[in-house]
């Protein structure tokens, strides 16, 4: 489940030939699983996150955290991007805006195996500033584009953008504009529009992801003139129905995918939705979060023998069995007890038994409502 095909140090590696020794997706397979994503976020979507959001979808796109070109050049590689083949298909997301650097980081990301490279041109936050990427690349196309071209030519994986549709006093039709023509000039395989401007000064990361006000509207526009590029929805998504809603035609313009941020993490069980309801298959890889979790156990079992501690893994289930009878006593237990240094599958166990007893005492009680 680890790893193997990681060859730490060696920088220079020809994507192509790798994929024919090692278990790589294809850009169909990535252009596919686009259909419906999970958004990059840092601290949340990481290998042990991921591994439990694929129990859930096995058609879905799933995404790193924001790794930087120097983390990544320069850093702990195997903790950094270390990640299992049974994750994919994975897009991993560098931050960065030295085309040099950002070759060689998508040239290190692709000897890792991962099916597509984004570029973060969406991050508010005050260091990412200082860095001179993120969201502030909003007001440079033109290196936004020599970003995407130096990354298209040392790899042969997909080259992907996410943005924002402005910052600050822009102008949003004409910086999204900009932005998407020099990313198209240079190949660009896929946009992602956070559909809402950021605000550079003044907001903390978090409040740039509430306000200002979402305009879906400017990303429909951004297709109708870009039929042949593929473009993903983001922001404010909060069910499979409205995720629906996005995916289907608008005035003739139909949008390639839609990405979910905080709604798939705070309340994973929609993700168990995803493969029928947009990806067309006949049932979900499990029936319910308690079969969700059974199949998740020897992944759970593998790390624990890793030296992994159980809180790292099960922090990401918190929201499971949201707004059901028990979920408040299934998050404390695991609050509470899988952070002990020998916190193993018991413990998780015990939480679910909290859910089932909870359930039970729920239905127990409205049937006696019915007889009465
Ligand atoms: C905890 C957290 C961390 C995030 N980290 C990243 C990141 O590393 N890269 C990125 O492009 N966006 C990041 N985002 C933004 C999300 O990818 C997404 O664009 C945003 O949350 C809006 O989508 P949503 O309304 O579906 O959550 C983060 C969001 C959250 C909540």
């Amino acid at each position: 489940m680890h790893a193997p095909f990681a060859k730490q140090n060696e920088e220079i590696a020809d994507a192509t030939q790798h994929c024919a020794t090692q278990p790589c997706v294809t850009a169909q397979d990535v252009a596919r699983a686009a259909r419906f994503s999970v958004a990059p976020m840092m601290d949340w979507t990481d290998r042990h996150c991921r591994a439990f959001h694929r129990v859930l979808s096995r058609r879905a796109l799933l995404y790193t955290e924001m790794v930087t070109t120097g983390a990544v050049i320069h850093g702990p590689r195997e903790r950094l991007l270390g990640f299992s083949q049974a994750e994919q298909p994975v897009a991993v997301q560098l931050g960065g805006s030295d085309p040099g650097e950002l070759a060689r980081a998508a040239r290190i990301c692709a000897d890792y195996g991962y099916g597509a490279v984004n570029l973060n041109v969406g991050c508010p936050s005050d260091r990412v500033q200082d860095g001179r990427f993120g969201a502030c690349l909003m007001r440079e196309p033109a290196l936004v584009g020599d970003c995407v071209a130096a990354m298209k030519a040392a790899v042969s994986l997909p080259v992907t953008v996410k943005c924002r549709i402005g910052v600050d006093d822009q102008d949003p039709g004409e910086a999204l504009d900009a932005l998407t023509l020099a990313c198209r000039q240079a190949g660009v395989d896929e946009i992602v529009v956070h559909a809402r401007k950021a605000w550079l000064q003044g907001l903390s990361p978090k409040e740039n992801r509430d306000v200002p006000p979402l305009d879906y509207a400017r990303v429909f526009a951004l297709k109708a003139d870009n039929p042949d590029l593929p473009v993903s929805i983001n922001g404010g998504i909060r069910a499979i129905d409205t995720a629906r809603a996005l995916l289907a035609p608008h005035d003739g313009v139909t949008l390639d995918g839609v990405m979910l941020g905080r709604a798939a993490y705070q309340d994973p069980e929609l993700l168990l939705r995803v493969d029928t309801e947009i990806f067309g298959e006949a049932a979900p890889p499990v029936a319910d979060a308690f079969a969700a979790i059974e199949a998740f156990e020897p992944y759970i079992a593998h790390q624990l023998e890793e030296g992994v501690r159980l809180a790292s893994i099960t922090r990401h289930m918190l929201g499971l069995f949201a707004g059901k009878p028990g979920a408040r006593l299934f998050r404390r237990h695991l609050s509470t007890h899988a952070v002990a240094p020998d916190a193993g599958l018991d413990t998780l166990r015990e939480a679910v038994d909290h859910v089932r007893m909870a359930m039970a005492v729920a239905m127990a009680r409205r049937v006696e409502e019915d007889v009465a």
